[in-house]
């Protein structure tokens, strides 16, 4: 099959995200640029540097003449770069501000129009609930900077001729860059290593998606972009809804440890939420890795690292 677009700039690819999908996009026979300050260091990216179709810039998506130089020959950006999450955006709020959303309209000036942007924004724009369920139209409500900040990047990405919105779910399970600051990842690394987890509003519905689907879901945005184009999805699944205690309760099926549900904390974001996928569904996409081996990969991993801060996220 004749690829539409060939070379890919991901932005931020040496991430949590970038990683598999980097490795997804090299193995489908893409070429692949990436554009990262390295804030995590280099090791996720190092087993591509001997791929041909790899190209690696170290550069920082605020600078015309890093993102001029990482757009050359590029079909399409997959726009990553981000300081991530609301713990790490309330502790640097100028830093993630510059990147969040000046790094994007630095990204949108420097690009030929016709190029479309893929953008990954999240569900926590969605706020506080008053709806059982969040669709795409209903109206945003960001309660943390780092949702804000979502907020105005995909008005800015709006302005690009060519574009595609993806609100994505929770993202869980294993990349090259480990992130342990996730709800699942978060949760199995404390059951396995700490044997304890004491859990606060437990009645809280999340919604997820395992890294890689996230990943399946940017190459099934290239390969259906004709329909796409100028919309903005919600991606996860239907049927990966769960409350906070669904998931602990999953992980004490598969390891021994002191669960307690405190009656005090809080989560700044207020994600007490269920998402409909259907949009996104209709189109043919749907998760393909369900939380349970999700969980089961983690518990793996979880055994043997030893981190020595595994929420440097935070
Ligand atoms: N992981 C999730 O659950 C989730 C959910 C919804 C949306 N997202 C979005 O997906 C994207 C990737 O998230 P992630 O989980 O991989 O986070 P991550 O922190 O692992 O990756 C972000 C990458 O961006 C790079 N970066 C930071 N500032 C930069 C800059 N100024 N210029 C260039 N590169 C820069 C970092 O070095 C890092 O490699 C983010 O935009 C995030 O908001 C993630």
């Amino acid at each position: 099959m004749t690829k539409k677009f060939n070379h890919i700039l991901i932005t931020g690819g040496a991430g949590y995200v970038g990683t598999p999908l980097t490795e997804m996009l090299l193995q489908q026979g893409y070429k692949v640029t990436i554009l990262d300050t390295l804030r995590w260091g280099p090791q996720s990216i190092m087993h591509f540097f001997g791929n041909p179709n790899f190209t690696f810039i170290k550069g920082d998506v605020r600078s015309k003449e890093n993102v001029t130089q990482a757009l050359n020959g590029i079909d399409a950006i997959i726009h990553l770069a981000a300081i991530v999450g609301y713990p790490a955006c309330r502790k640097e709020p100028e830093l993630s501000r510059d990147i969040n959303v000046n790094g994007t309209k630095n990204l949108v000036d420097c690009v030929n129009k016709k190029i479309p942007i893929l953008f990954a924004s999240t569900g926590s724009t969605y706020g506080k609930l008053i709806e059982k369920y969040c669709t795409e139209t209903t109206p945003l409500n960001p309660l943390s900077n780092y949702a804000e900040q979502k907020v105005e990047a995909e008005n800015i990405i709006k302005t690009n001729e060519q574009f595609v919105i993806y609100r994505f779910a929770t993202a869980f399970g294993i990349s090259p860059r480990m992130r342990f600051d996730l709800l699942p990842n978060d949760f199995t690394y404390k059951a396995v290593k700490e044997k304890t987890l004491i859990v606060y509003e437990k009645h809280f519905m999340r919604t997820f998606i395992h890294v890689r689907d996230m990943g399946k879901a940017f190459i099934f945005a290239l390969e259906n972009y004709e329909k796409m184009n100028g919309e903005v999805y919600n991606v996860g699944d239907n049927k990966m809804n769960y409350s906070k205690e669904q998931i602990c309760l999953m992980i004490k099926e598969k390891v021994d440890y002191y669960l307690h549900f405190a009656d005090v904390g809080h989560d700044l974001d207020q994600r007490d939420y269920m998402v409909s996928y259907d949009k996104i569904h209709n189109l043919g996409f749907h998760n393909t890795i369900s939380m349970e081996q999700g969980i089961d990969e983690l518990i793996k991993i979880c055994e043997i690292i030893n981190i020595e801060n595994p929420y440097y996220n935070a």
